[in-house]
């Protein structure tokens, strides 16, 4: 098996940095949620919406955890993640205190490439999927023609405040929003099948639908959709899209070995000029073309 070091040299020599980040911050959150914020001066710097970092969670545990950059502060040398814990490695993460060590590969991946021709942008975003789209809303403010819907069916991984900016075409019962986004002029409504209060009680997908609808064709060609969260999510947004006619930018998720380009073990087709080619998800993405993914052909 090669080395992280001997898989570092071959691909990305000089733009993903191997870094023993000390924790500053662990906040617990319901349902095995976590946001990290680690000490990570070069990652911070070179981090982009939809980068991630590759997490060796214990020493104990050789296979590292790929997670999304939510947060990054290039001016105070932090970047920060959301995660929620299936099994083993993010259960070793989550009781990393401050002061400790956590040695992580990033920035990896090519993120999200806003469109100047289609500016308005329209985030949605599934459960842990909702990091990269927080970073992408960061970069993008201001940005008083971007909207986001947020879906999970866990309770959100931060304080729900009753919506204040207005969101014509949205339902009543969907009255909440994430106060973070807000604060960024952008406005956002939640949607849950948990019954989570003030959320669109149906998917992500059907709230942002109804505001689609309510939307001219002039509005509508002047928006690109960018989505992260699970792979049904992911498709059900590539049809709304392609439905409304809008380009898509889609975050996808795959088990990762190397996470740097290495190994070959993350590949997934992508349709390219009506060719099947198969991508590495780690450094060709995460993030493709909506219209390139998940086709029959592909
Ligand atoms: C590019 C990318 C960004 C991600 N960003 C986030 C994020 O911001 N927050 C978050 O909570 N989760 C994110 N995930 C999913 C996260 O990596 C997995 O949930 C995590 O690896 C599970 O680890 P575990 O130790 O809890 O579970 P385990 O079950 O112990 O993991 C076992 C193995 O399966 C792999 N694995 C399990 N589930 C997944 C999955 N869905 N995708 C890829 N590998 C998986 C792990 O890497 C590990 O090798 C991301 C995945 C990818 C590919
Ligand atoms: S995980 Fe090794 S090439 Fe992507």
């Amino acid at each position: 098996m090669q080395t992280d070091s001997e898989l570092m040299n071959r691909p990305h020599r000089g733009t993903i940095h191997s870094i023993d980040a000390r924790v500053i911050d662990q906040q617990a959150w319901p349902d095995r949620q976590f946001i990290l914020r680690l000490h990570a001066p070069d990652c911070a710097r070179t981090a982009t919406p939809g980068s991630f970092v590759h997490v060796r969670c214990n020493p104990d545990i050789p296979m590292r955890r790929p997670l999304s950059i939510m947060r990054a502060s290039a001016g105070e040398g932090w970047i920060e993640v959301l995660y929620k814990v299936v099994g083993q490695g993010l259960t070793a993460l989550s009781r990393a205190e401050p002061g400790d060590l956590v040695n992580l590969l990033g920035p990896v991946g090519r993120g999200f490439r806003p469109d100047p021709a289609r500016p308005h942008a329209v985030l949605i975003g599934g459960g842990v999927g909702i990091p990269p789209l927080v970073f992408l809303a960061e970069t993008l403010a201001p940005a008083p023609n971007a909207v986001a819907f947020l879906g999970s069916e866990s309770p959100f991984p931060f304080a729900a405040a009753s919506a204040q900016l207005p969101l014509p075409g949205t339902p009543a019962t969907a009255s909440a929003c994430m106060p973070q986004l807000e604060a960024l002029g952008i406005a956002s409504r939640l949607a849950s099948k948990a019954g989570l209060p003030g959320s669109y009680p149906g998917y992500v997908t059907d709230l942002a639908r109804g505001w689609l609808d309510t939307r001219s064709a002039e509005q509508r060609a002047a928006m690109t959709i960018y989505a992260c969260g699970p792979t049904p999510m992911l498709r059900a947004v590539k049809e709304l899209a392609a439905g409304f006619g809008l380009a898509s930018q889609l975050c996808v998720e795959e088990f990762m070995a190397c996470g740097v380009g290495g190994c070959a073990g993350c590949v997934t087709p992508v349709m390219i000029d009506g060719q099947r080619q198969m991508k590495r998800v780690c450094v060709d993405g995460p993030v493709f073309d909506g219209a390139a993914l998940f086709s029959d052909r592909a």
